[in-house]
């Protein structure tokens, strides 16, 4: 995809030492701007194409496309109303936690193998669950990232994002190298949510799932991740999938449990 650039709010040294530390990490170029409406198209020399970018000012790092008007930038806010709505009660009855076998006080370990922007992750650790966030766009992770850090300096936050422990790479690999940890140190519960191909028309898709699908393209190896979880979680595997999708990898699950648009498939663990 045409990411190329992480611009940022001029005149705030942190942000700019930030800014050129974050550049180097995921190969971009670093651009001060004076302002975020700098980014709009024909504003500033710098911002000459429309091809999303990076952008980083004090309320953290975020991924914006470049369009007239600027469309909100998409960041991992973890204390947003909308997080804090899907927790109210404890979180417990969300269905991604119950499908994960997540109770309070029951802190179970979870390898979150698709991670994206840590929302199910949150819900999970949110309940008492210590989750690792598998997650291998560079991008999104750095996005994950700076989330995190926000919410570790939040004292309503600090206690969960503790229990979130984030890995950048192929899940593949990490459940190849925890296939070999001895069965007491294999997470309970291995959760999946892989990209699905979307068929509706690009302009009917909502701009900021356009963004997030054009920065890390398809799953192609998501099939081969059911397998190689299965062979991880000492418990159970999940699958979110649309809800009228065909079966990951063809496998027909042990247990579905369906939501409004999507469903959560659970299959029992492979040993070997
Ligand atoms: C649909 S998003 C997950 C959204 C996430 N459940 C959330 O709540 O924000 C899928 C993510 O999984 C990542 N991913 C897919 N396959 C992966 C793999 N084999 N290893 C690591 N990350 C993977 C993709 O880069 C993408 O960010």
């Amino acid at each position: 995809m045409g990411l190329s650039r992480l611009c940022h709010l001029a005149g705030d040294l942190s942000l700019a030492a930030r800014a050129a530390e974050l550049a180097v990490r995921l190969g971009l170029t670093a651009v001060a701007l004076p302002e975020r409406k700098a980014l709009l198209p024909g504003r500033h020399d710098a911002v000459e194409s429309l091809q999303p970018v990076l952008w980083l000012d004090a309320a953290g790092l975020a991924l914006q496309a470049i369009e007239k008007p600027l469309p909100a930038p998409i960041r991992v806010d973890f204390s947003s109303d909308a997080m804090g709505w899907r927790t109210r009660g404890g979180g417990g009855g969300e269905a991604v936690v119950r499908a994960c076998g997540v109770k309070a006080g029951n802190a179970i370990r979870v390898l979150d193998a698709t991670a994206g922007l840590g929302r199910d992750a949150w819900l999970l650790a949110h309940v008492g669950a210590d989750v690792v966030c598998c997650e291998r766009s560079p991008i999104i992770q750095a996005l994950l990232q700076d989330g995190l850090r926000r919410a570790a300096l939040d004292p309503a936050c600090a206690a969960i994002s503790a229990r979130l422990h984030l890995h950048t790479g192929s899940s593949l690999e990490l459940l190849r190298d925890m296939a070999a940890l001895p069965v007491a140190e294999r997470p309970e519960t291995v959760y999946l949510d892989p990209m699905f191909p979307h068929r509706e028309k690009s302009a009917l898709v909502k701009i900021d799932m356009r963004l997030f699908r054009d920065v890390v393209g398809e799953d192609p190896d998501a099939d081969a991740l059911l397998a190689a979880a299965r062979a991880v979680a000492t418990r159970r595997v999940v699958v979110k999938r649309p809800k009228h999708a065909p079966d990951l990898g063809g496998v027909e699950p042990h247990q579905r449990m369906l939501g409004q648009s999507s469903r959560f498939d659970l299959y029992a663990p492979v040993t070997g």
